[in-house]
């Protein structure tokens, strides 16, 4: 009998050290797989501890990956379960912050030149 898991067991194995994915309610153990993977290591590790069914299918992949797919399966999915959308990364902030420095600096240059221009 194949073993059962919920959407929040797998989102508990999402790093490189341990990482689990979802595909058509079977779960998947990619840890090792993780930099063999053609397409890279980073869009897998995404993905990783989340359903990847949507990304998996889209980028349409050969039978080959299906065939090493098949050799990393350890589960199946719990039909009660649903998916938690995984935490989209926030990268606005930084780059707000990013352009904050930038504008202090430049700030900063213009106020040493208009010193030394007015002396
Ligand atoms: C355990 C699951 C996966 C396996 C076994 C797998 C396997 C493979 C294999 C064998 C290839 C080489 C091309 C092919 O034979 O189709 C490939 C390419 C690729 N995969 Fe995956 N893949 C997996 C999951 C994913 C996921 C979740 C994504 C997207 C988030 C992804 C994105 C890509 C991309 C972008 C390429 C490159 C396609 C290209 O350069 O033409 N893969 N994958």
């Amino acid at each position: 009998m194949a073993k059962i898991y919920t959407y929040e067991d797998v989102a508990q194995h999402s790093t490189s050290e341990d990482a689990w994915i979802v595909i058509d309610n079977r779960v998947y153990e990619v840890t090792k797989f993780l930099d063999e993977h053609p397409g890279g290591e980073e869009i897998l590790l995404e993905m990783a501890g989340a359903d990847a069914t949507t990304n998996f299918l889209d980028i349409g992949h050969s039978d080959d990956a299906m065939k090493i797919l098949k050799t990393r399966y350890i589960g199946d999915i719990d039909p009660s379960s649903k998916p938690i959308p995984k935490k989209v990364v926030e990268t606005t902030s930084s780059e707000t912050k990013g352009s904050g420095k930038l504008a202090s600096v430049i700030a900063l240059i213009c106020f040493v030149i208009g010193y030394y221009l007015l002396n």
